[in-house]
């Protein structure tokens, strides 16, 4: 049933969803976050927890236990509230729920499951109980050293607890002593978890000694794996745990367990342990640190939940500008606003906020290059030769950059810009452009426009037409009154073909049975969007916001629109079949085949005009 929504959910019964949705009346667990207060005909009004504004449009439906806010679109059922708030999977918010609720979860009785996340589970606590010891040495005597270099580096104690900072020991196996004397005695489990390595005599010694402890946290503010910096100049640097069945490299990010939580409508990205820390302490609570040089596609993944804009603020050497690069690249193709700030006489962000206090670094952030000045820069700086810039050069890699910009106008705008720098016209660079751009057209350089659908305004901005990887407002539409309306299901005989192929059928198709079963209601249909999107927007958002408007879009006869609504679609879905046969017909040779195609356009022609002439059911 709930294919789509990921393995663990699929071992959380249908019924104890449902149960724990009960149980959790939507008013009162918004209410935990939102002041709701205007109330409208039966709907609530509140702050919108999810944008930032001034007057309340985010509403909440007692009787259909579905949100929606007008402002930023989101919308859903309880469940979506808590992933959205909470920034958690579909499984953890139910979990979340249930436990507020007090509804148990039964453990699934498929034995593989249970002894992965047994395992898990005894990872997690190795974990743990080692941050816990790590933190008890810095505090103990034998913690001198390091407490030492952490006033050097001028950590406040406060951020230092927040990140739970510790101390390994300058032993070959205090930690391993202590995890013994806790029960944790298996020593498969132990090496499992990272921290321990088997010497030459068999037996086990621990990774960290004598170095300051970080522990990675997951974005659920669980320990999963650490990094341990020497206290002086000797080499390695850092270890790093290695890759464990809790910690996957390049999967997470370092302080997104507490940078989630940040206000801040966008992310900031370093490349360092010590750069994240140095900012948060600098009251910049919204940065993150990718561990390695460039971030991954995971990772990039991972921050396009928490938000649309990043800064990437990596180090000032080789190394991180062309981290940077590769950074941008990642990032946009995901979809995210990127910008990037450029750190001047420092090596890194927290060299920077040590030499030039935290003032100076906020204004950074706000003079952060979008991505084309960024590229531009680059292009700039790699055409210096011999103390200045050559004109032909620097042209030649912009021309470069700007021909790959979608945009024509923010084209023009930068190549008036460049012309200005070069002393050329704008004609002539505009030109240089054009001709490079009719260059590489055939390759598809420029990624395609992205659709109004990705932040639908109002309903006139929903798609007319149906294509693969979209739906249309009838198709919305039509869901939505069958989920108000279930009986309608059986008396218009919709089916499953009646909707686009894609996400929308794969919804149509989960929804049909349960409409004819009368288990159906908008909150039902909600959850069974599961994680279903067009194009990277969200169906449950779509859903609500037409559930939240039914009364206004189609008054009290919802039977009455839904026929006009199907009628639209079934229309719209014959042209579609029909435009295809003909292209078809027209391409194709064969006399046989060809008459055949005849046949089929002109019964589906004969439909049509059939159907034009008005709904074939109402009430
Ligand atoms: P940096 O050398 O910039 O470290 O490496 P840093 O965090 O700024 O530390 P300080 O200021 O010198 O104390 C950036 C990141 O690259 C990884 C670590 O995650 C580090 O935070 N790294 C670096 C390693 O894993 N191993 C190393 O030996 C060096
Ligand atoms: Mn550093």
């Amino acid at each position: 049933m709930r294919k789509e929504v990921g393995p663990i959910s699929n071992l959380i019964p249908e019924s104890v969803i449902e149960e724990v949705k009960a149980r959790n009346e939507l008013v009162s667990v918004v209410e935990q976050y939102v002041h709701l207060d205007r109330k409208s005909g039966s709907n609530y009004f509140g702050l919108c927890p999810f944008h930032g504004e001034k007057t309340p449009s985010f509403s909440v439906s007692p009787p259909k236990q579905i949100y929606y806010c007008f402002g930023c679109h989101k919308g859903g059922d309880v469940i979506h509230f808590i992933m959205d708030i909470e920034k958690c999977s579909y499984p953890q918010a139910i979990r979340l729920l249930a436990e507020r609720a007090g509804v148990a979860i039964p453990e699934p009785d498929d034995e593989a499951w249970r002894q992965r996340h047994e395992k898990q589970k005894a990872l997690q606590n190795i974990c743990l109980e080692a941050a816990r010891q790590f933190y008890r040495n810095l505090m103990a005597a034998a913690g001198q050293p390091a407490r030492q270099y952490i006033q050097r580096r001028a950590l406040a104690s406060s951020v230092c607890r927040k990140f739970g900072l510790g101390y390994a020991l300058e032993e070959w196996n205090g930690l391993l002593r202590h995890l013994n004397q806790l029960g944790f005695t298996d020593e498969e489990l132990l090496l499992q978890s990272g921290l321990f390595r088997r010497g030459k005599s068999g037996g086990l010694y621990d990774l960290f000694r004598h170095r300051l402890m970080f522990p990675i946290f997951d974005a659920m503010g669980r320990i999963i794996a650490f990094g341990g910096r020497v206290l002086d100049d000797s080499q390695p640097k850092y270890i790093n745990s290695p890759e464990t069945p809790l910690y996957t490299k390049g999967r997470h990010l370092y302080a997104l367990n507490v940078a989630k939580s940040s206000k801040k409508d966008q992310m900031v990205i370093v490349e360092g342990y010590m750069d994240a820390i140095a900012l948060h302490q600098a009251g910049v609570d919204n940065a993150v640190a990718s561990l390695g040089t460039a971030l991954t596609e995971n990772q990039a993944q991972l921050l396009r939940k928490y938000t649309e804009q990043v800064v990437i603020a990596y180090d000032a050497d080789a190394a991180g500008q062309a981290a940077t690069l590769r950074s941008l690249e990642t990032l946009s193709q995901r979809g995210l606003k990127v910008t990037v700030l450029q750190v001047p006489d420092a090596k890194d962000p927290d060299e920077f906020i040590r030499l030039h206090g935290p003032e100076r670094f906020h204004a950074l952030i706000d003079k952060s290059l979008p991505l084309l000045d960024y590229k531009l820069a680059v292009a700039r700086r790699n055409s210096i030769s011999q103390g200045a810039v050559d004109p032909l050069a620097y042209q030649d890699e912009a021309c470069q950059i700007l021909a790959r910009e979608e945009n024509a106008i923010v084209r023009e705008l930068y190549a008036t810009r460049l012309a200005e720098e070069i002393h050329a016209s704008t004609e002539s660079v505009l030109q240089e452009i054009e001709r490079r751009l009719g260059a590489s057209s055939g390759e598809s350089a420029r990624p395609a426009a992205r659709t109004h659908l990705d932040r639908p305004g109002t309903d006139q901005e929903l798609p007319e037409s149906t294509s693969r990887e979209s739906l249309s407002r009838e198709e919305l539409y039509v869901l939505t009154l069958l989920a108000a309306e279930p009986s309608l299901a059986e008396e218009a005989r919709i089916t499953a073909e009646d909707f686009s192929p894609g996400p929308v059928r794969t919804l149509a198709e989960s929804a049909l049975p349960r409409a004819r079963d009368g288990t159906l209601d908008l909150s039902v249909l909600i959850e069974l969007c599961a994680d279903l999107t067009v194009r990277d927007y969200p169906l449950h958002d779509l859903v609500a916001r037409v559930s939240m408007r039914l009364d206004e879009l189609f008054g009290q006869n919802l039977r009455q629109g839904a026929a006009e609504q199907l009628w639209r679609l079934r229309k719209q879905r014959l042209r579609q079949q029909l435009e295809t046969l003909q292209r078809q017909y027209q391409e194709q040779t064969d006399e046989a085949g060809r008459s055949r195609l005849k046949q089929d356009i002109l019964a589906l022609t004969r439909r049509l005009t059939e159907l034009k002439q008005k709904p074939d059911w109402q009430s």
